[in-house]
């Protein structure tokens, strides 16, 4: 028997466009194959006069998001505005009136999710958040489902699709970071203002996500030690891919000695690790559990349509629990013993620009020493009077790293610190 679902949509904009238009070509098949009948019936957006797509029914549009939340025609709200406010409370009004709620808002999850899923669960509905991680890429779902069971040691996700596009156009066509982010506006990849993306921040919000549903812990974006690509150079690249690298910005999230580890950087994978494999805009993400071993996700992490799938997949399960009458089962998160990044053990690639005169490398090699930074290899190479030394060090703790690095700023032969890159492999 088919039941009719009907969905209060918040916002209407890229995402919000590419979902209505999706559910218009797909309800007949979708209720063919499920008995739910998807119907959206009310549409808040800012601005009544912009172009929407050509399937919606304008009289659903409103300028109210309040009424859509509490209308007694809309059974489940998908929120898809991507503001903090006043998303937050209209979730809220939506789950205290018994309405499931779908969103792909990661900055609201990141900063506000463990209230938020305290707030589902008293109201015994669903918050669902598929498309808030890697758009189209069933990341969540397997997460708290499929992988529930499972002790999951590290997760590392290429989660940011801007960045990974930049740091391919780097490595594959030697372009400069500011060519490559010109290409990435241009495509429509990264915004006019693109620190979210180059910043990490973004990723950031991705992996506290990932972190808090593999953990079982609430993780927010302010736990994330987040470092962005705006410093990688084409030294670095080039010598990543001599090395047999290729530098990522990676999402990482782990569990070592019952602390959790969150964290954004740029990073060398090796040429043989999936993750290197994952070029242009694409994303994934790879798993390291202890019982099942190795797994990648990857598809498009971003993108109108692939996240309206992901989307049209949170209303089918919103639906159909509420068809039973609840929910399903909602994250518990208890308070995460968090690790400092000072604590992560990892090789690092350090390049250096430097007076090229005699001393200035046993000057720089005896800051590291001081450290406890044992250098694993080095190169130097001429650049009229000054050089660039590059090192790659053996596993050392990153607050000894960054004690160095400022040991290193106050010499007076060191002309610029360049890039400074944690490398894949041995890191705990
Ligand atoms: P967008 O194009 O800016 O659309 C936002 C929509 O929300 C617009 O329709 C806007 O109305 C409406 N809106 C904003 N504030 C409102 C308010 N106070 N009252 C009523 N309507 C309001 O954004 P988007 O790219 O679709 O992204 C939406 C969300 O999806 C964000 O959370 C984003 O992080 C997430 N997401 C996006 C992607 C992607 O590829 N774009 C991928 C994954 C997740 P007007 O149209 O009238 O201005
Ligand atoms: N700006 C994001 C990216 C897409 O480049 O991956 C939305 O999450």
């Amino acid at each position: 028997m088919t039941s009719a679902v009907r969905v209060g949509v918040l916002g209407c904009g890229n995402v919000g466009g590419a979902l209505v238009s999706l559910l218009a070509r797909e309800a007949n098949a979708i209720e063919a194959r499920t008995g739910i009948r998807l119907e959206i019936t009310r549409v808040a957006v800012r601005d009544l006069d912009k172009p929407r797509p050509p399937e919606l029914n304008r009289a659903v549009l409103t300028t109210d998001p309040n009424a859509v939340v509490t209308a007694d025609d809309v059974d489940v709200v998908v929120e898809i505005m991507g503001v903090l406010d006043p998303a937050d409370e209209l979730l809220r009004a939506a789950l205290a009136a018994g309405k499931p709620v779908v969103t792909a808002n990661k900055e609201l999850l990141a900063t506000r999710g463990v209230d938020l899923f305290a707030a589902a669960a008293a109201a015994g509905r669903d918050l669902l958040f598929e498309a808030a991680v890697g758009g189209g890429i069933p990341l969540i779902r397997p997460l708290r489902e499929s992988l529930a069971g499972e002790p999951i040691a590290r997760i590392m996700g290429i989660v940011n699709g801007t960045t990974n596009f930049i740091l391919t156009r780097m490595t594959e066509d030697g372009a400069t970071y500011e060519d490559a982010l010109t290409e990435a506006q241009r495509l429509g990849y990264a915004e006019p203002d693109p620190t979210a993306d180059v910043g990490g921040f973004d990723a950031g919000a991705k992996v506290a996500i990932l972190a808090s549903i593999a953990f079982g812990v609430g993780v927010s974006l302010d736990d994330v030690y987040c470092e962005g690509i705006t410093k990688i150079t084409a030294t670095d690249i080039a010598f990543a891919r001599r090395l047999g690298y290729v530098v990522k910005l990676l999402g990482i999230a782990e569990q070592v000695d019952g602390q959790i580890g969150v964290r954004v950087h740029p990073a060398m994978v090796p040429a043989t690790h999936p993750l290197a494999s994952v070029r242009d805009s694409f994303n994934a993400v790879f798993i390291e559990g202890d019982a099942v071993g190795e797994l990648m996700l990857y598809g498009r992490g971003a993108g109108a349509m692939p996240t309206s799938s992901a989307l049209l997949g949170d209303l089918l399960d919103a639906a159909h629990n509420l068809r039973q009458g609840g929910a399903g089962r909602a994250p518990v998160l208890s308070t995460a013993k968090l690790r400092s990044v000072d604590d992560l053990r990892s090789q690092y690639y350090l390049a250096l620009d430097v007076a090229d005169r005699p001393g200035v490398l046993a000057a720089v090699a005896g800051v590291l020493g001081n450290h406890g930074v044992s250098i694993q290899s080095m190169e130097q190479q001429g650049l009229g009077d000054e050089a660039r030394l590059v090192f790659i060090t053996h596993v050392a703790r990153e607050a000894d790293v960054q004690k160095t690095l400022r040991d290193l700023e106050s010499l007076d032969a060191v002309r610029k610190i360049g890039g400074l890159l944690r490398v894949i492999g041995d890191e705990k």
